[in-house]
């Protein structure tokens, strides 16, 4: 903002003082309330974490129709069509042994507007990169998170990553009962280890395939520099969407020593410490949801939703939160997500598994 100063005399003079004073602070103010990030846009920082850098997807991306023979995977008896693997009313479940009952709203969805949370989630819970892993969430944040959807208080930093749009119109087409018995299931599961970090200069090159990366055929790699990329161990079983198979995030040398200062000190004042809400070895505490050894691309992207308003919440907790990740930078992010996925699933996030129909 700039200001042109014109008077006569010592009374205007003043009296211009004045004006500029108030101008100034006025754009103090201004500069204050509108952050770098909404200048920008809705545009985010981490293009890694969102799956929307510029390469074009991946032709195998969707599902090939034509292909109707059945499917296995390893650890499993049953066999699937891919029709059936992706069926969002009754995705297949290989390994129904691992689990209790599932409710109707898990395994099947509701027609026509709320598909099956197996489907994106898995069975398990365990989840894939682009969502999110609800196994072992507390119920009562599982349940607070499908409100902020609902009203309006969870969304994506990033307009081009498209199925947080779809999982708030989920939300939104839930009953109060559904919201609790999904809660409740996948709340009764325990989280176990998903996610293999690995530090490294250099990393596979990948395609994009349904928001995810998945490594090119070949030894080709490029340098990580300042990003996570997370990739299925096993393409193949991960395309059919067999839960048993993990993934592994590719992470910059020295990003988790980095991390752990980051998290487990205040930073030298630029966090508060994760345990003291999250728990001492991020297990999660009371209502403060789990993180170790969770998705480092999910955790950065929840971060920066955070960072950029996206996401919010007005409980005293949550503007705490938000106060302790705020003066994290890109580069910040990347260490603190590369920590807390390389944290060991602590036993206590093993909750007992409890029958769902109970
Ligand atoms: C089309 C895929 C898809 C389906 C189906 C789906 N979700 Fe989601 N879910 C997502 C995505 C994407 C996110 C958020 C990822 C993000 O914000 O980065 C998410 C996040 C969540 C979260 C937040 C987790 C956390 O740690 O805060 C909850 C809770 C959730 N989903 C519950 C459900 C339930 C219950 C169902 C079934 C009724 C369901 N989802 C079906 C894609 C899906
Ligand atoms: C004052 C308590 C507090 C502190 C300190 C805190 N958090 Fe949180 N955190 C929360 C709460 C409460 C939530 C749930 C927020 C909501 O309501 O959406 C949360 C949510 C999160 C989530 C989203 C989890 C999910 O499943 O979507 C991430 C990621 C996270 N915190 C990371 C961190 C990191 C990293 C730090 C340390 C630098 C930290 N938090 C410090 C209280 C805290």
């Amino acid at each position: 903002m700039r200001l042109r100063v014109e008077g006569k005399g010592k009374g205007a003079l003043l009296k211009n003082s004045a004006w500029v004073l108030m101008a100034a602070l006025l754009g103090v103010a201004l500069i204050a309330s509108a952050s770098p990030q909404q200048e920008e846009g809705r545009k985010s920082p981490l293009p890694w974490a969102y799956v929307v850098d510029a390469r074009p997807p991946a032709s195998s991306s969707t599902p090939d129709r034509s292909d109707t023979s059945l499917k296995r995977v390893a650890g499993s008896s049953l066999s699937f069509t891919l029709a059936q693997v992706h069926d969002g009313f009754g995705p297949a479940d290989w390994h129904p042994g691992d689990h209790g009952p599932m409710p109707d709203i898990v395994a099947r969805g509701k027609k026509p507007d709320v598909l099956a949370c197996a489907l994106c989630h898995y069975a398990n819970g365990k989840g894939r990169p682009p969502n999110a892993p609800l196994a072992g969430l507390p119920v009562a944040y599982f349940i607070q998170q499908m409100m902020d959807y609902k009203k309006g208080y969870r969304k994506s930093a990033e307009p081009r990553k498209p199925n947080t749009e779809k999982m708030i119109a989920f939300a939104k087409a839930m009953t109060d009962e559904e919201i609790r018995a999904s809660a409740e299931y996948f709340g009764s599961i325990p989280y176990s280890p998903w996610i293999r970090v690995v530090e490294t200069r250099n990393v596979p090159k990948t395609r994009i395939a349904r928001g995810m990366y998945v490594k090119l055929e070949g030894r080709e790699t490029e340098p990580i520099g300042n990003r996570i990329i997370e990739v299925p161990d096993n393409a193949e079983a991960t395309a059919l969407h067999d839960d048993h198979s993990g993934f592994t995030a590719y992470v910059p040398i020295g990003s988790i020593k980095k991390g752990e200062a980051l998290v487990t000190t205040n930073g030298g004042g630029k966090t508060i410490q994760c345990g003291y809400c999250h728990g001492d070895n991020l297990e999660g505490l009371g209502d403060t949801p789990p993180l170790a050894g969770r998705s480092p691309s999910y955790i950065a992207r929840q971060i920066y939703d955070f960072q950029s308003g996206a996401r919010s919440g007005f409980s005293t907790l949550t503007v705490t939160m938000i106060q302790s990740i705020d003066k994290l930078t890109p580069e910040d992010i990347v260490a603190v997500a590369a920590y807390i996925a390389s944290r060991p699933v602590p036993a206590s996030t093993k909750a007992a598994p409890r029958n769902p129909s109970k």
